[in-house]
Parts: C-alpha cells; structure tokens; sequence
C-alpha cells in the first residue's frame, strides 16, 4: 500500500500535523532519562518495518508538502543550495544513491530505469517524468544535486575530504536548525562546529572526524540530534530570523501542546563512489507536544530529560524563553515511575 501524502503547510496557517501511525513511527531519541552530548554513531543498516529505520532513504506522509516548502524557500533565497565547481560529480553521485534507494525502496511511488548512461526516472507524487543523460549537466533542469534534493525530504551537506579534514563544498540546506549554508561554504569540520558548547572539550569532534573520514563506501553510518521548535516550521534559518524569533515569546501554559515540537534530526553519512565524497543527509522529524504525551513513556522521559538539561545546551539550542513553560505543562504527564534504560 502507498503512502497517503498529507496536504499542510509549515508556515503562516501552519497546519502540519502527524497522523497516528506517524507518531508511532516517530525517532525518539532519548536512551536515558538525561541528555549530553556524545560520540552516538552507529550503523546504518535497515531497522524494524514501520520504523523511519526501514528503509535507509525514509519518505513519509509529509513528503509532498516538505517539498513545496523547500521550492518556497529557494525562490526567495537561492542561496540555500550551493555547490563549488569541483563538487559537481559528487552532485551525480547522490543523485544516483537517492534515485536508487527510493525506487527500490518505494516502487509505487518512484522508478528508475537505465540503458546506459540515458536514465529515465519516474516520481509519481511529484508528477515528475524525466529521461536525461547521467554526468550530462544540460540535460536536467538543474545541476545534478540540486535536483534530487528538491524531490528529497531533508538536508544535504556533501563534504569533500581532503587533508584528513571534511570541507563543505556543497548543499541544500533548507530546513536547518539555526545555521547557514552560505556562511558555512567551503568551512571544515571544526570551522563549522565552532559555536557547539561543550562538545569540543570533550574530544566528540576529534573522534568524530576520525571515524567520519574512515567511512567506507556501502557502509554508511548514522546518528539522532534533536532541538525544539515554536511552530511546526521547517525553515528555522539564520536568514529568516526576523520571521520566527519571536515566535518563542509566544509559548504560555494554554498553548505548549499544540506551539511547542520537539524537532528530531535523522543524520546520516554515506561515502560516494566516484567523487569520494561524504555526504550527510540530516532528516528532519517534528512532533508536537500534544502528540509527543500520547506515548506515556516518551512524556515521562522527555520532561526529565528537558527538566534536567545542562544550561549550556539549552542556550545552544535556543530553549531557554520557553524551557520552564514547557516542563511544568510536561510535569503533569510524569508520575516519577522509573522508566527502562534504552527505550
Ligand atoms: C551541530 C554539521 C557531523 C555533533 C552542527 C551544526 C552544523 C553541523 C552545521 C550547527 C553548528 C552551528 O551552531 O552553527 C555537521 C556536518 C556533519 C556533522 C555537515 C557531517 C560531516 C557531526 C558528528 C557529530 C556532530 C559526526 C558527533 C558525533 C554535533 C553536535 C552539534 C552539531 C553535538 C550541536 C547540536 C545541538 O546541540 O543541537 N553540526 N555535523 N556533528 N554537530 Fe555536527
């Protein structure tokens, strides 16, 4: 059975919701009771059916309308998708990973069909029909990673490695967590992780960039980071400050569970054939509170875990305006029943 594409926005009306299944389906990240920051990568291989794990490129039934935004975000600022001139080839190989995943993934929904190197790729949901000759840049309608990121729910980074460093070359980046694309272009791995607290002193990016610049290719990896939202909006962006940073001065005890989202990055990292690139699909999953209380042990943990983050984190994050709202609404829904390690 195919997925039933929601119709919604996330913005102005904001009328972006989780179905049932949807909130069963949702990343939970939490494996304890608090939260730090830690080296949390591990492989990414398929999980349980029903589950954003069960296929490695996750399409869900918010699909269509992420894409309309992504669409609204570029025509007012093209600048959310770059690519230096040297990361072209790495453009048609995420191309060929993504239009290869979702076909055997989804074929209800996409197809792929190749004789040679003319390709024809079917993508129902979006009414897209094209047949073009893969590494022929004037054959598609863009460049090869802008794309199939316009049909690709998530953010992208590709990173170019050189001098045991990741640099980022190029992505499409609009649905971020307070960052800028066009700030951090051609920044490396620590450059860009500048603004982290804490993480540094603790050696998480030392490690990490070691494992990062090992990932052999058909061996991708994966990790969960979450933050929160005012409003089920996607384009929380440096750019468009203006338009939702005041949206936290609106969060009163009436309003948590319907205003307040807790928002779950999926990232994943993925060694690309040709080009040897790393490229890092960061997956973005909102849930509201009113949705997040359905699942007793998520309300219980969550309110913990929020309760008792370090301060740090939650001014990295941008909590801080709302925090105490959000855990005496979120107080009501733990009972202080211990919970179980590893849920
Ligand atoms: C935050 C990119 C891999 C840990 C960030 C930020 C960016 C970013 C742009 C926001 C920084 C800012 O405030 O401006 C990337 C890219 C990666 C990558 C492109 C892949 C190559 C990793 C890995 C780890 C990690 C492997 C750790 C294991 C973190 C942490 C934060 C962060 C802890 C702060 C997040 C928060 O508190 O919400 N990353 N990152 N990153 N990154 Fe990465």
């Amino acid at each position: 059975m195919g997925i039933n594409f929601r119709k919604e926005t996330f913005r102005d009306d904001f009328t972006f919701r989780n179905s049932p299944e949807n909130i069963r389906r949702f990343p939970f990240p939490y494996h304890e009771d608090a939260y730090m920051y830690s080296v949390n990568i591990e492989p990414h291989v398929p999980g349980p059916k029903n589950s954003v794990f069960e296929h490695l490129v996750d399409v869900d039934e918010h699909y269509v309308s992420e894409m309309q935004d992504r669409a609204m975000v570029l025509a007012e600022d093209p600048l959310r998708c770059q690519s230096l001139p040297h990361m072209t080839l790495a453009g048609w190989d995420l191309l060929e990973l993504l239009m290869t995943e979702k076909a055997a993934s989804y074929p209800e929904h996409f197809s792929l069909t190749r004789e040679g190197d003319r390709w024809h790729w079917i993508n129902r949901p979006l009414g897209i029909d094209d047949t073009f000759t893969f590494g022929d840049v004037s054959t598609l309608p863009y460049g090869p990673m802008e794309y199939i990121t316009r049909q690709s729910q998530g953010d992208f980074a590709i990173l170019d490695q050189r001098d045991n460093n990741l640099w980022m070359d190029a992505g499409m980046i609009t649905t971020q967590a307070d960052w800028s694309l066009d700030f951090d272009i051609g920044m490396n791995f620590f450059e860009w992780h500048a603004p982290v607290p804490l993480a540094h002193e603790m050696g998480v990016f030392t490690r990490a960039l070691k494992f990062l610049t090992n990932i052999q290719q058909g061996k991708p990896a994966r990790r969960l980071n979450w933050t929160m939202t005012i409003n089920p909006r996607l384009d929380t962006s440096p750019e468009n400050f203006h338009k939702w940073g005041s949206d936290r001065l609106t969060v009163t005890p009436e309003n948590v569970g319907e205003k307040v989202h807790l928002r779950v990055e999926l990232q994943s990292f993925w060694r690309l054939p040709r080009s040897n690139a790393l490229v890092f699909p960061i997956r973005c999953y909102l849930l509201k509170m009113d949705e997040l209380v359905t699942v007793p042990k998520w309300a219980r943990r969550f309110h913990r875990v929020l309760r008792d983050l370090p301060v740090e984190l939650a001014e990295y994050k941008g909590l801080t305006r709302y925090r105490q709202t959000t855990v005496e609404w979120l107080s009501k829904y733990d009972d202080g029943a211990p919970t179980s390690p590893g849920f």
